[in-house]
């Protein structure tokens, strides 16, 4: 069966083909980065605009490229994300699927996020804890197969990568941050600076990053008004970086240990984070998961093999979706 995947939920018009007997067998994306950089952030008008008009080119290139007539299945990013940039990829999903008379499956951003380690050669089995970090979310899913998700936690205010957005901007950074603190990082020193550990001691398993975030908006302002500023940003990025990376992984450790789980797959944007990957797999005893660097953000190939989970148990979507909020739990198929 193969099937074409269509994501357009944020600032990434993405297009892959995935069949379920070969695996990948290609993917293309167009970043619109340079377009929104000088906003500081993703401006949702632009996002649609540029969705318009890469879509259907980087469809024809994928389809030319791997020979294909007609996939057996579009599966397309219906939510949560922009409602405009949503509503060009559902849109152009359900006309193809009209024109080629093929099964059409709306697919949830994060579920993709979630099985995007499906993608790679050393596969996850369930159940395992999904630690799910992305620019909109921060997510700890208990994941006992596909479409039997459990939300054990997520951020009561700032999503982890809007924390590093953020932090970035603070610093004069570009966007997306993430990249950028960590490429900063490098030349700091983690320990210059004692930011805090958000919700560690808490119960549950909920994340909390304003408190961080304010902390390190407070240090910068007195640096600045001392002139220090300069010499100080990598240290700042560092110990950011630190105390955001040793938050996710105290919660994600304490989650795993008081429900047993022996496997850990992480993913989303910030989950290309070196420092969360490597300190994960040192501290945590049993086996983490992780997609490739390019498979951790926006993509389509994650799309395409969660529709391609789902197509056995779903029926073709019989209308057009495309939601802006849409709870994981909402997908269950129980
Ligand atoms: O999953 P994604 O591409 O888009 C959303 O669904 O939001 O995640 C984007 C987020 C941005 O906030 C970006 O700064 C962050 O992921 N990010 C990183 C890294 N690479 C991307 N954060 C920390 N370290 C990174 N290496
Ligand atoms: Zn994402």
């Amino acid at each position: 069966m193969l099937i074409l995947g269509i994501e357009t939920s944020c600032d990434e018009t993405a297009v892959a083909l995935y069949d379920d007997d070969e695996g990948l067998i290609g993917h293309v994306l167009n970043t619109q980065i340079s377009l929104h950089a000088p906003y500081g952030g993703v401006v949702p008008e632009i996002a649609s605009r540029d969705h318009i008009r890469c879509l259907l080119p980087l469809i024809k290139r994928v389809m030319n490229e791997a020979n294909a007539v007609k996939p057996d299945i579009i599966a397309y990013t219906a939510g949560p994300g922009l409602i405009g940039a949503l509503m060009v990829g559902s849109a152009l999903a359900n006309s193809l699927a009209l024109a080629w008379q093929c099964k059409v499956i709306p697919v949830h951003h994060m579920e993709g996020h979630l099985l995007a380690p499906m993608l790679e050669p050393k596969k996850p089995e369930y159940p395992f804890l999904a630690l799910l970090v992305s620019g909109g979310h921060s997510l700890l899913v208990d994941v006992q197969g596909v479409g039997e998700y459990k939300l054990l936690g997520s951020t009561l205010d700032d999503a982890i990568g809007e924390a590093f957005d953020k932090v970035a901007k603070l610093l004069g950074l570009p966007y997306p941050g993430g990249p950028e603190i960590q490429k900063l990082s490098e030349q700091g020193n983690q320990e210059a600076f004692s930011f805090p550990r958000p919700m560690l001691k808490k119960p549950g398993y909920d994340f909390s990053f304003s408190g961080l975030k304010t902390a390190v908006m407070l240090a910068v302002k007195e640096l600045e008004e001392n002139g220090k500023i300069n010499h100080k940003k990598a240290d700042i990025a560092a110990s950011f970086q630190k105390a955001a990376i040793d938050t996710l992984i105290g919660r994600t450790l304490k989650a795993a240990r008081e429900n047993n789980f022996d496997s850990i797959v992480v993913s989303g944007g910030v989950g290309a984070n070196i420092m969360l990957r490597e300190n994960l797999k040192e501290s945590f005893e049993g086996k983490v998961f992780y997609p490739r660097f390019e498979f951790c953000t926006d993509n389509a190939a994650m799309i395409a093999v969660a529709g391609a989970y789902r197509a056995s148990q779903a029926a073709s979507a019989s209308k057009i979706e495309a939601r802006a909020r849409w709870p994981l739990e909402d997908i269950n198929y129980q």
